[in-house]
């Protein structure tokens, strides 16, 4: 009988910092209740916040406006959440957050910090912090690689380079363990402008987990209207292009029969009786090109090298799989890999079975081409040598 674990989720506490003038954004009110869309960039950020598995939720709100911030918990609250505080914030955000914490419920372990700036951050975020702390992490932060091309500079002067690969841009919400972030906020001596920097600057080591372009913190004019201009036409990711595969299967059979030589896997077998056939009969080749043509749904052998061709009259394997190839790519395809394998009694294969592979190989641009060979114990007409007879199965790849 199986046995089921249950991990108790740890209890989270968020943090949410909405207690800033806003000054550089100038909206002519606290940032936190500046509208988008019809709603405020408070309640934004609440509704991405509610999504998240957390016991408690402690809004640090200015102290004139605490009746809006509750006004706009109660829109937002979401029954799962079992409690909601608002509090006055401080003079900086350090101190907002340090009044946030005096704020949350004993029961707390872990604790996000969040900007009610960052408004239109997705959950998904948030459920990414919570992991990396519950998987053991002191502190976590969603951050974003820097793709902008960076210098140091000196006044008006660039004085040197900076390697970008060595930066991150660091977003919220910033998770830590409970006691981790008490005893750094505890022990502060300077004001850092992010929840990481106080904890590293105590000695713990801080992780990255993907951040989210959707987590943006709104600070200016023009971080609003892209905030506005988003809630109006969300960006909906576009679903990941589904990379199917496709097998497809073929066999041929070729009587022994005419005069010329025989031609088999791509091979020239020089004293060997040819088999007969509109081109030179090789059962490998003809499979091969059935299997593909079928993975890539494009119909068989028939639908594309009638006896009506004469260009394919006395064809070997490479003019088959080169068109093969072209038809493929022409839909969007191309080969993954090739398994054939050949009956007959005779010529002798396995001295030249690696020649085959190769040149069938080359034959399909590169695409690997397994050849093996058997006897049938003397059994049916390949046992008798009357002909031969191929298998093949072919795996092809979107382009
Ligand atoms: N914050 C806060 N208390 C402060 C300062 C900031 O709670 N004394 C919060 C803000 O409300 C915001 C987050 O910290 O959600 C990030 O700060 P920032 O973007 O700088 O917001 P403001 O300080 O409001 O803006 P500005 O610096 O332009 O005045
Ligand atoms: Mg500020």
């Amino acid at each position: 009988m199986g046995a089921v674990s249950i991990v108790p989720a740890p209890r989270v506490g968020v943090v949410v910092v909405a207690a800033g003038s806003g000054t550089r954004l100038g909206a002519g009110a606290p940032k936190a209740f500046v509208d988008i869309e019809g709603r405020s960039i408070l309640r934004h950020a609440l509704d991405g916040v509610f999504a998240a598995p957390a016991a408690q939720v402690v809004i640090v709100a200015p102290d004139d406006r605490q009746d809006d911030a509750w006004r706009e918990a109660r829109a937002a609250a979401d029954a799962r959440i079992g409690l909601v505080s608002v509090v006055p914030g401080g003079a900086t955000r350090q101190e907002s957050v340090a009044a946030g914490l005096a704020a949350l419920a004993p029961e707390v372990e872990v604790v996000l910090v969040h900007d009610a700036a960052r408004a239109l951050t997705p959950p998904d975020v948030f459920a990414r912090v919570i992991g990396a702390v519950e998987a053991g992490a002191a502190g976590v932060i969603p951050a974003l690689p820097v793709v902008d091309t960076l210098k140091r500079v000196s006044g008006a002067d660039v004085v040197g380079p900076v390697d970008r690969s060595e930066l991150a841009a660091a977003q919220t919400p910033q998770g830590f363990r409970r006691a981790v972030l008490e005893a750094a906020y505890a022990s502060a001596q300077a004001d850092f402008t992010d929840d990481a920097a106080l904890v590293s600057d105590a000695g713990h080591v801080v992780t990255t987990v993907p951040g989210d372009a959707l987590a943006f913190k709104i600070t200016t004019a023009a971080d609003l209207d892209r905030a506005r201009h988003l809630v109006r036409e969300p960006v909906t990711p576009a679903a990941p292009a589904l990379v199917v595969p496709r097998v497809g299967v073929g066999t041929d059979v070729h009587a022994f029969g005419g005069d010329d030589e025989l031609w088999l896997a791509g091979l020239h077998w020089p004293g060997e009786q040819g088999l007969s056939g509109h081109s030179d009969g090789d059962a490998v080749a003809h499979a091969i090109v059935d299997a593909l043509l079928a993975a890539a749904g494009l119909g068989d052998i028939g639908t594309h090298f009638g006896t009506d061709q004469p260009e394919y009259a006395g064809a070997h394997a490479d003019a088959f799989l080169a068109r093969t190839v072209t038809l493929l790519a022409d839909a969007g395809w191309r080969v993954g890999n090739v398994s054939v394998q050949v009956q007959a009694q005779r010529p002798r294969f396995a001295a030249r079975r690696a020649e085959a592979e190769r040149v069938l190989s080359a034959a399909l641009g590169g695409a690997p081409v397994s050849v093996s060979a058997t006897t049938t114990d003397g059994l049916g007409f390949t046992g008798r040598a009357e002909g031969v007879a191929a298998f093949a199965v072919a795996l092809v790849v979107p382009a």
